[in-house]
Order: C-alpha cells, then sequence, then structure tokens
C-alpha cells in the first residue's frame, strides 16, 4: 500500500500531463517557444540544428521552430532559416526527421518581418516592406541588434497584399511538403513587431486602405493569411502567435484587449488548431514586469487550444494550467538552457542558467547543443 508520500510524489503536477491539440497526442504540456538562434548559415539550416532540436525532443513532446522567413523580403537577421527554396526545404528535413524519431510533433514558425530589415537583406538591396512607410526611430532594436537609421521602409501597395499573403501559404505548403520527414504543421508569427504585427498595431498601421483605421482592417491581412494557410494545408495543422500587448520595435497598440479578443474570436471562425499568446507582462523581449492586464479573456474566447509564453517558470506554469488559463506553455530561455526541461521539472531539480551572450552567435555548438543534460550535471 501506498503511503501518503509517495501518492504524493507519483501524481503528476499538471505541467507533465498529457494533453490531446487536435490530432496530437502530446504526453505533457511544456512547449520549446521558437527561438531564433541565428547559426543557419545564408538562411539555410544547418547539421548542427539536428543535435539542437532533437536534443530538446521527446516522447509526445510539442516543439516549435525558430522563425523561418517566407520570401527573400522577409528576413530582417543574418544567418536566419527560410523555407521558401527547395534547399531550404530540403535542409529542414534531417531536422524534423530527428524529432520525428524521439516522438515529438514539430510545427514550424513562419514569419516575415516587414519593416524591421534593412536594404542589406533585400533583394537587389531593396527597401524593405511593410504597411507603412514609417520606419524605427531608435538605434538598437529591441533584441539588440543596430538599425540603420537612415532606412525606411516602402509601404506595400493594396494591390501587392494579396502577393505576401500567398507567400505565406507558399511556405505552410513547403513546410509541410518537406517529404516524409515534413513538419506537422506551421505556426503563423503575429507577434512581436515584425510584418502581420505591423498591420495589426495603430502605433505602425497608418494606412487608409481597407488594411488600416478600423479594428477590422488592421487584422484584415492576418486573417487572411490564416485563412489562406488553413485552406492550404488544413486549419487542424496552423497555430498563430500574438503578442496584443507588446509594443517591440515601435509596434504598440492604444486597445490590446480589443485587438486580442477580436483575433481570438475571427480565429474562432477559421477553426485554427491553437492561439499562442505573449503575456502582457513581457514589456521588453526578456523583461518581466508584473501588470493587471491579462490573456484570460482571449483564452475563454478562443476554443482551441490556448498557448501562453513570457517570463514562465515551473511554478507559475504550473499554476497558470490549474487555474484553467492556459492548455500549453510555452518556454523559451529555459528550454534554451535545459535540452530536458520537462524532465526537469519533473524532478523538480535545479535548473542550468541561460547565457544571453550566447543567444544569437554563429558557432554550431557553444551556447547551442552545449548546454549539460542532468546526467552530465550529476
Ligand atoms: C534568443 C531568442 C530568440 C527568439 N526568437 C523568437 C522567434 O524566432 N519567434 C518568436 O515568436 N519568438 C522568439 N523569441 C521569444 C520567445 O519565443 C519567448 O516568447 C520569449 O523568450 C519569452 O519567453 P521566456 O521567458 O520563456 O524566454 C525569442 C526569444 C529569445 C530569447
Amino acid at each position: 500500500m501506498e503511503t501518503k508520500n509517495e501518492g504524493q510524489e507519483n501524481q503528476k503536477i499538471p505541467l507533465l500531463t498529457p494533453y490531446k491539440m487536435g490530432n496530437f497526442q502530446l504526453s505533457h504540456r511544456v512547449v520549446l517557444a521558437p527561438l531564433t538562434r541565428q547559426r543557419s548559415y545564408n538562411n539555410i539550416p544547418q547539421t548542427h540544428a539536428i543535435l539542437y532540436y532533437s536534443q530538446r525532443a521527446s516522447k509526445g513532446a510539442f516543439l516549435l521552430s525558430e522563425a523561418a522567413g517566407v520570401s527573400d523580403t522577409a528576413q530582417g537577421y543574418p544567418h536566419t532559416p527560410g523555407i521558401w527554396t527547395n534547399e531550404q526545404v530540403q535542409a529542414w528535413k534531417p531536422i524534423v526527421d530527428a524529432v520525428h524519431a524521439k516522438g515529438a510533433v514539430f510545427f514550424c514558425q513562419i514569419l516575415h518581418v516587414g519593416r524591421v530589415s534593412n536594404k542589406g537583406f533585400q533583394p537587389n538591396g531593396e527597401d524593405p516592406i511593410s504597411c507603412t512607410d514609417k520606419g524605427l526611430t531608435s538605434h538598437t532594436r529591441d533584441n539588440g541588434v543596430d538599425v540603420d537609421e537612415s532606412f525606411r521602409p516602402r509601404r506595400l501597395r493594396t494591390d501587392e497584399i494579396p502577393q505576401i499573403v500567398d507567400d505565406f501559404r507558399l511556405a505552410a505548403r513547403n513546410a509541410i511538403e518537406a517529404g516524409r520527414d515534413c513538419f506537422d504543421g506551421v505556426e503563423i508569427h503575429g507577434a512581436h513587431g515584425y510584418l502581420i504585427d505591423q498591420f495589426l498595431k495603430d502605433q505602425a498601421n497608418d494606412r487608409t486602405d481597407q488594411y488600416g483605421g478600423s479594428l477590422e482592417n488592421r487584422c484584415r491581412f492576418a486573417l487572411e493569411i490564416a485563412e489562406a494557410v488553413a485552406n492550404e494545408i488544413g486549419a487542424d495543422r496552423v497555430g498563430m502567435r500574438l503578442s496584443p500587448f507588446s509594443n517591440y520595435m515601435e509596434c504598440g497598440d492604444s486597445n490590446p484587449d480589443a485587438l486580442g479578443l477580436y483575433m481570438a474570436e475571427a480565429l474562432n471562425k477559421h477553426e485554427l488548431l491553437y492561439c499562442h499568446m505573449v503575456e502582457p507582462r513581457m514589456k521588453t523581449f526578456e523583461e518581466k514586469v508584473e501588470c493587471p492586464q491579462s490573456l484570460f479573456p482571449m483564452r475563454k474566447t478562443f476554443k482551441g487550444t490556448f498557448i501562453v509564453a513570457g517570463g514562465y517558470a515551473r511554478e507559475d506554469g504550473d499554476k497558470a494550467l490549474a487555474e484553467n488559463r492556459a492548455d500549453l506553455v510555452a518556454y523559451g530561455r529555459l528550454f534554451l538552457a535545459n535540452p530536458d526541461l520537462p524532465k526537469r521539472f519533473e524532478i523538480n531539480v535545479k535548473l542550468n542558467e541561460y547565457n544571453r551572450e550566447t543567444f544569437i552567435i554563429p558557432d554550431p555548438v557553444v551556447g547551442y547543443t552545449d548546454y549539460p543534460f542532468l546526467e552530465e550535471v550529476a
């Protein structure tokens, strides 16, 4: 017969309980957040990513890839991967294959950075595109990368917008069609001040056509992408990441509660698999500031799986699940530094500390695949 203590030890904490996300049977709720690592030389995923992702994969885990550009105008950082050329798609295959071999579910995050780019990243040195021609004013981007102050984006004409929507559709098709070793789905990156967020937020969007002005108009671009991607690969393989409360990259909104709610309702119409929202407390890319705003109204509204992210540790992630404020919790920096994070949460042991100096260096090993597993620490 079990003693009381043994019974308690055997009882799994909410983070370690199984969850069915649409057709995917997950064995726990600790998600790998999308993490750009800038080690994909010339926009091609590299073989060192095989080890990095498979270290973080386990049976029934849910992993999100770092953001992958949807086209040759989508990039804004050195050595970030793409998913628009055949070479890129082929290079993802062994990475996805290794994650699948561990029994994990793997979605590709797809991105266009819009005005968070500059001529140096654009084909033929052209201006980056955006919903606006207002450039970023601050010299240093929120992720610490310097901006050339003199550049301004080119405002997309209304008739050019369907082409960008189509780039997302094709990128999703590429992600799924990477052969037998394809991604299981895609996450549309609608957060953090990148192109979709530029359309969503009234600080950035100053358009006067059907893609600007009212809330409905500002959300149109994001929803056209959600619809196009869902029609292409099936809504049961599509999630969207949003950060209505954040104002990174000079991309804030005067009414983030209304924006978040509107999007949650609209994504219901397209029956998206999940909605992944960044907590309002993430005032900067890395800093957590407690605040009265909450994602709960959006959680209650959205009918699919609701994923939260931003500053979570073991205890508050557990609490969010126990209080039904989320179905899954995504971990960024802690998972980056702890390849066996779910196991460490399970046995509640000390975590490796992350080193932000090595987050986005091009080294194929250091700060990437050399964080020790528990057994190695012991
Ligand atoms: C090095 C680094 C790279 C990141 N890259 C991405 C990215 O590619 N896509 C994205 O949506 N968020 C990205 N983020 C944000 C994380 O997914 C996450 O939301 C953020 O780190 C807060 O969660 P955490 O407190 O668990 O780290 C990045 C964060 C860091 C630190």
